[in-house]
């Protein structure tokens, strides 16, 4: 056998590319980690993510064939690998997908055609050296194999349902636990008998000798949510090669970490931490994180406590803590970032692009995790040297969570490496905490669906509202009650209404949904809100007032025109404010999160740092200065690629189709928005920010109001002012200075009722001195001194040992049922009677504690009934002691 030259991993991604252009294929940028508009999916998983409406039929592009290089992230959800990172040769967080796809075009024949020329053919993989799999009814691909490209039937294995339930199988691949699905057809590769492992199917599979290379899906089906397969329009084929694996059999070594890629990072990583040994499994998991962390920063994650900021965190911190083990005690994590964008910013120049603000967020984290890192472990280390059955307590996992910022994963991690395990379900029963963030992650099972095979039957609802808020003839097409399709609803349901045409916008990119009502002749439907339904339907959510509503019924919109119009003036200026704080701020500024409702606008966006007065200030300035500039909001169309040259913002996690809607406004501001605007700029009136703070690590929020809020806004400040001008008994323009006159007059005030104390103190404790009794020559005083705290006493206390010359003195100053005590010896009882004894004998007795030098001593302890016991005892605790 002729050994092929090697070939990098940049070649292959290119050689894939070309291969499939040549086939008639549209190449297509990789999609984000981060799904547009997807609430079933935590990150992008695989290479189909961002065509499952087109399987569903529900999105349609200008071409039935494309081909990719995506980025995927499988930690956490469905498909989750984060776990065995670092301690099998081939499981990645972060990995790249090659795929190609046919949108109803071609199917099985060319599918299976194609993979097997571009393996042998172009990169001369030895044919016997190749295994297929197929789903084990799939008699089609079976002769297809066999009959077409000549695979001998000893290497083409069927795989049933081996896992559990119909459909649940290695060879029927789901991209989540609904949606496109259908059997697959996987092609393997076999590393040699030198390497422990059996062929797919047979028990010892998970060895490392048959390694799967290439999986082609044959969409057929969408999976609903109660696990019947409803079929595609059309059937479709997705495919999925892994990079890196294939990179490690086209460059001859057993592991991805060998290949090209990995060992400049692996490289990298050595030499930030000082690692001499290249294998260090820790090398290897730093060398993924680095991937998985770097990108899901630049789709626009940033480190929190919930949904895919904690995962990202959770990652972060594998990493960081696998650099700890190493003996590193500095950042440098963060330092990877050069090397990673060497690596892949040629292939991903969304990279190269967010480098700075990459850096930044995992700097600070990781100066953030370094505060917890090592008080953690200590904990860990007592935990563990205590637990005699090898079980982390899940109490002590909590702990170690809840105070150190320990993911239990984590201490799992830790665990697994010591021979030990965690209690999980204890772990889970002491995190009510951890419950709430799980009920945020549910989120991501979504809500009210429309069933696929009504979403089939309807076109995208066509929006009228960017030019009119009232429209006739608007044909009702889908009802829903109770989340179910109906024919008709009458007097009293509570509905979802789709029209084919509405005026009405429904919720998306931080807009509220209009409110309105929908009317015919005796029929009434008040809107409370307006929702977007796969993407493009949008669902009249409201209540029949009167009458009754079918199928194909014509009704009229009126939209809450008031309502609209003010949320309309909060979106604009929320693109202002965008810009300004781009400006202000800098470019690495993004937007993290948007309301955009009637009352109100509330920005998040990530900046690392605190905001100033004065940049908050010239932020509000310069939107209005925009707002003044009273230049138009122009709407333009064009093609996505279009638009990114046209300078148009695009927002991470937002889905937008081939062609866009760009929002322009003067020279200052240009968005992709589908949201609804004001005409010019001055219709904005005033903009005002309400207020400005942080919401999580690397997030800041600002609300703002506009228009006739702003104004409202304003008055309620002015009122306020008034009512504080009005108190102090002056103008408005008088209340700094009244109110600086007041400072200073409390101050003095403060200093003469210092002086009044003290005076009062000397002489309450003058008339003290009185009351001392004598044993034998010296003067034995106890007294309860009301409002006292622990420095008037020790100052009475010192008067009354230069009053009484031969003194023992015992004062208790009270103040809110506490007790301060101060104890104090002088001339002829010292080194009879030692004051921090006498202290704790009194303190002893209320419940508190105390001690200090032979002639002064203080504690604290109970006021009550104890303390005048404890009292009175002074003296017959004393006498021994003088006698
Ligand atoms: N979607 C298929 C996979 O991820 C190709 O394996």
């Amino acid at each position: 056998m002729n050994t092929p030259a090697k070939v990098t991993t940049s070649q292959i991604r290119a050689d894939f590319l070309a291969f499939f252009k040549g086939k008639g294929h549209t190449i297509v940028p990789s999609a984000p980690l981060v799904p547009g508009n997807d609430p079933t999916l935590l990150f992008t998983n695989s290479g189909m993510v961002q065509f499952k409406d087109v399987f569903l039929g529900a999105e349609k592009r200008s071409y039935v064939r494309a081909a990719d290089v995506q980025r995927c992230l499988r930690a956490g959800g469905k498909h989750n690998d984060l776990d065995s990172v670092g301690y099998t040769a081939r499981h990645h967080t972060f990995f790249e997908m090659l795929g190609n796809w046919s949108f109803g075009d071609y199917f099985k024949k060319d599918a299976i055609a194609w993979a097997w020329e571009l393996l042998t053919g172009v990169w001369k993989l030895p044919a016997e050296r190749l295994l297929v799999t197929v789903y084990h009814n799939d008699d089609e691909a079976y002769a297809l194999w066999r009959d077409m490209v000549g695979v001998p039937e000893e290497r083409i294995v069927r795989i049933g349902d081996n896992k559990g339930a119909p459909y649940a199988s290695d060879n029927f691949w789901q991209m989540a636990d609904t949606g496109p699905c259908g059997p697959c057809t996987e092609i393997f590769y076999d590393h040699g008998e030198h390497i422990a492992g059996g062929p797919p199917g047979s028990p010892d599979e998970d060895g490392d000798r048959f390694i799967e290379i290439w999986n082609l899906v044959f969409m057929q089906f969408d999976r609903q949510p109660d696990g019947t397969l409803v079929p595609l329009p059309a059937p479709c084929v997705d495919t999925g090669m892994g990079l890196e694996r294939l990179a490690a059999i086209l460059q001859h070594v057993h592991t991805n970490y060998e290949i090209d890629l990995f060992q400049t990072l692996i490289g990298r990583a050595a030499a930030l931490t000082g690692t001499a040994d290249l294998e260090n499994k820790s090398l290897r998991v730093i060398a993924d994180h680095i991937r998985a962390c770097a990108f899901l920063i630049v789709d626009g994650v940033l480190p929190s406590n919930e949904g895919r900021g904690y995962v990202l965190r959770r990652i972060i911190r594998r990493a960081l803590r696998h650099g700890w083990m190493l003996g590193v005690r500095q950042p440098f994590f963060s330092a990877m970032v050069p090397t990673l964008v060497e690596l892949m910013g040629e292939a991903y120049p969304e990279l190269p692009a967010a480098a700075a603000t990459v850096e930044k967020a995992l700097l600070a984290e990781e100066e953030r995790f370094a505060e917890t890192l090592d008080a953690g472990m200590k904990i860990f280390d007592d935990v563990a040297a205590k637990v005699g059955d090898g079980i982390i307590p899940g109490a002590e996992a909590f702990r170690l969570y809840d105070t150190y910022g320990f993911p239990v994963d984590l201490t799992a991690d830790i665990a697994r490496e010591r021979g030990m395990t965690v209690d999980m379900a204890g772990f889970d029963s002491a995190m009510e905490h951890q419950r709430e963030m799980a009920r945020a992650a549910g989120k991501f099972g979504g809500g009210v669906q429309l069933p696929a095979e009504l979403v089939a039957t309807l076109s995208p609802t066509v929006f009228l509202g960017y030019e009119q808020l009232q429209a006739d003839g608007l044909k009702v097409v889908a009802l829903l009650k109770d989340g179910r399709p109906v024919d008709t609803v009458q007097a009293g349901d509570a509905v979802i209404v789709f029209t084919a045409q509405t005026p009405f916008y429904a919720e998306s990119g931080g807009q509220v949904g209009d409110h309105g009502v929908l009317s015919a002749n005796g029929v009434e439907i008040a809107v409370s809100d307006t929702q977007k339904f796969a993407g493009q339907f949008h669902g009249h959510v409201g209540t029949v007032k009167q009458g009754t509503i079918k199928l194909g019924d014509v009704l009229s919109g009126a939209i809450d025109t008031t309502r609209r119009g003010a949320t309309i003036l909060n979106h604009s200026a929320t693109h202002l404010l965008h810009a300004a704080l781009r400006e202000v701020l800098g470019t690495h500024v993004q937007q993290k999160g948007s309301l955009v409702a009637p009352d109100r606008l509330r920005f998040d966006f990530s900046h690392f740092q605190p905001i100033t007065a004065e940049e908050l200030a010239l932020v509000e300035r310069k939107v209005n200065e925009q707002v003044r500039a009273n230049n138009a909001a122009e709407v333009h169309h064009m093609g996505m690629q279009e638009a990114l040259d046209f300078g148009a913002m695009a927002l991470f996690g937002e889905k937008y189709g081939e062609h866009v809607r760009v929002l322009k406004m003067g020279d200052y501001s240009t968005e992709l928005c589908g949201g609804t605007h004001v005409a010019r700029t001055g219709d904005i009136g005033l903009f005002k920010i309400t207020s400005e703070g942080g919401v999580s690590s690397g997030v800041r929020r600002i609300e703002a109001v506009t228009g006739q809020g702003a104004l409202d806004h304003v008055d309620a400040e002015e009122a306020r002012l008034a009512e504080a001008a009005h108190l102090l008994g002056g103008a408005a323009s008088d209340v700094v200075d009244k109110i600086r006159q007041l400072g200073e007059r409390q101050k003095k005030l403060e200093r003469e009722l210092e002086a009044l104390k003290a005076k009062l103190a000397s002489g309450a404790t003058a008339d003290l001195g009185a009351s001392a009794v004598a044993i034998n020559g010296v003067k034995v005083l106890a007294a309860r001194l009301e409002g006292f705290d622990a420095k008037a006493l020790r100052e009475a206390v010192d008067r009354l040992k230069q009053q009484l010359g031969d003194a023992v003195v015992l004062l208790a100053g009270t103040q809110d049922g506490k007790a301060s005590l101060v104890a104090g010896v002088s001339g002829a009882a010292l080194g009879r009677v030692k004051a921090g004894e006498l202290l704790a004998h009194v303190a002893g007795q209320i419940g508190g504690k105390g001690g200090g030098r032979p002639d002064m001593a203080q504690g604290g302890g109970e006021d009550g009934p104890k303390l005048v016991a404890a009292l009175e005892g002074v003296s017959e605790w004393v006498r021994p002691h003088l006698a």
